[in-house]
């Protein structure tokens, strides 16, 4: 289809610069063409409502003159309705130019150069260390993980980077907690699960006495001047909840190329508030400094604290700056819930106030709250959902299903696993990413919905076909069947929406697009019966399933799921 698209997309250019003498570029043409939904409409389609201005023709006027004398090699016929300029494709074009090229790049298909050459930086799922994961940490992590992927799928060279919230005040409240009453033995025996309980005590106890408060401040300055044994007991908790964390990145299949936290620029951010001084934007307020941004509509952004120490937005600027001169990047995104939005607008604005150019490759890519059955989670709370908890649901639902439809299967713990992190994964990833969340399990496990265990399904399906029917031999059959026809356009457009995830940070794109497939992939193997067929429509419909493979496939890679070759 992109091919097909982007001939016509010239072909369009050319007659609009004779008729019209203007000048829209076939890029930009290009950009115009929807897909409708309906075969009836066409398969392609070009509205002229937007050129309406630019030529100063009515859209009907427009289409018309366009399609007058049209002729695009691979069309069968082109129409004109309601503004609209319809294109069908023809039989021949479907199978030998489309399905054709699609089956030759087989998993090739669908990878995009434009980043080639470039790099891209991508800071996501970054928790914040002595706590463990829970629900609210799954949207970065996965929409994180997608939007590198698709990132890479487009030629990008790309650098995952945990920025781990590992330094501030909080961590002289989990030392003080640790001396008071935290024991050795009982952070190695439960881990993670422990430090969170002596840091809940914490808050308890300094409601009752708040001069805790000052000993933690102490303690925490005391670790800013490199205080080895307060530093010593900080790296180990730090190892504890890194081997935490990992347990779910291996689940995820995720890694990382950098694991630098925020106490990694405790040394580094001394240069950078001087240089913020130097260049006359830091501002005494209240005995902190800080940069004003009234002018931006913003508050300040708080570069010291009234007792001279550091926060987060002072870590974050540091960061960018060190990111820039070690990777070189072309962007820089950012993957956090939008309850951040403000601090990462605040800070992109300094970047650009210290005069650095680069502000607009920083992109802040915000997604919506999590909520399990309606209930919306709150850490502090203690009702938080552990992701631990929330995977292993999921795998053992799974298996119960398995162990249900298929008892002879073998591998039934390894393909729950593939199947039950995936329909977590999936369900995050299949409305738009601002869009609040709720999840509900049957809603999300469900084989027959719009889940990750039917796309699982479809893909299975595809396989187990190849598998079992032997191949036929080409010629394709001059025609087609609507539903032999619809499958191909829609494995046609996965480039084109690779471009639209790619521009839009959506990973939503690939997994509704995913459901598109699935749904006319179902639709085709339940009417186009193919062991039984005639020599050519079983190529034809075999290739049909080899293509529907590789598009399933590398979509499910995209969004962050394993694949099964059998459920
Ligand atoms: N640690 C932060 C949190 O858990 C997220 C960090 C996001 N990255 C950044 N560079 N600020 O909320």
């Amino acid at each position: 289809m992109q091919n097909f698209k982007n001939k016509l997309a010239q072909i369009l250019s050319d007659k609009i610069k004779a008729a019209y003498d203007a000048d829209i570029p076939a890029a930009e043409i290009g950009q115009m063409f929807e897909f409708p939904p309906e075969p009836h409409m066409g398969d392609i389609a070009f509205p002229c409502f937007k050129l309406s201005k630019t030529l100063r023709r009515s859209p009907q006027q427009i289409a018309e003159s366009l399609n007058d004398g049209l002729n695009v090699e691979g069309a069968e016929k082109t129409e004109v309705v309601s503004g609209y300029l319809n294109v069908f494709i023809d039989d021949n074009y479907t199978v030998n130019g489309m399905l054709a090229s699609i089956v030759e790049k087989g998993d090739e298909f669908g990878k995009l150069d434009v980043g080639t050459g470039k790099t891209m930086c991508i800071d996501y799922s970054s928790p914040n260390m002595a706590k463990r994961f829970h629900i609210g940490h799954l949207g970065t992590t996965a929409i994180g993980n997608s939007i590198k992927r698709i990132h890479e799928f487009s030629g990008y060279n790309c650098v995952g980077i945990n920025h781990l919230g590992d330094w501030g005040t909080q961590y002289g409240r989990l030392a003080v907690a640790y001396s008071k009453w935290g024991s050795r033995e009982e952070v190695e025996r439960l881990g993670v699960k422990e430090l969170e309980r002596i840091y809940q005590k914490f808050y308890i106890e300094a409601e009752k006495d708040p001069t805790l408060n000052d000993e933690a401040r102490a303690a925490f300055t005391k670790m800013e001047n490199g205080d080895e044994e307060l530093l010593n007991i900080w790296r180990w908790f730090k190892e504890i909840s890194l081997k935490e964390f990992m347990k779910t990145y291996d689940l995820l299949g995720i890694s990382f190329e950098s694991y630098s936290g925020e106490s990694f620029y405790n040394d580094k951010m001394d240069a950078v508030v001087k240089e913020l001084d130097d260049k006359g934007l830091l501002v005494e307020s209240e005995g902190a400094k800080i940069v004003p941004l009234e002018d931006y509509k913003m508050p300040p952004c708080i570069i010291l604290k009234s007792d001279g120490s550091t926060i987060y937005a002072t870590r974050d600027i540091t960061a960018a700056i060190y990111r820039k001169n070690t990777y070189n990047f072309d962007k820089c995104i950012y993957v956090t819930d939008a309850g951040q939005s403000l601090h990462f607008a605040q800070f992109f604005k300094v970047i650009g106030l210290m005069g650095y150019d680069w502000e607009d490759q920083l992109i802040h890519v915000p997604y919506g709250k999590v909520s399990i059955a309606g209930q919306k989670l709150a850490t502090r709370a203690g009702n938080a959902v552990l992701l631990t908890d929330l995977f292993d649901e999921a795998i053992r639902r799974v298996r119960e299903v398995i162990e249900e439809k298929n008892p002879d299967c073998e591998d039934k713990d390894e393909i729950a696993r593939k199947v039950g992190v995936g329909a977590v994964i999936f369900n995050q990833l299949s409305a738009g990413r601002i869009k609040d969340i709720n999840f509900v399990w049957d809603e999300a496990l469900n084989f027959d919905g719009n889940t990750g265990p039917y796309v699982q399904y479809t893909y299975v399906r595809a396989c187990s076909v190849l598998e079992k029917i032997e191949a036929a031999n080409k010629p394709y059959p001059e025609t087609v069947t609507d539903d032999e026809k619809e499958m191909i356009k829609t494995l046609s457009l996965f480039p084109l929406r690779v471009r639209q995830a790619l521009d839009d940070y959506e990973p939503s794109v690939i997994s509704r697009y995913m459901l598109d497939v699935s749904h006319a992939f179902n639709r085709f193997y339940h009417n186009c019966p193919i062991s039984k067929a005639d020599d050519n429509i079983k190529a034809l419909r075999l290739d049909i399933c080899r293509a529907t493979k590789s598009v399933l496939g590398n979509a499910l890679w995209l969004i962050g799921m394993e694949k099964t070759e059998k459920i």
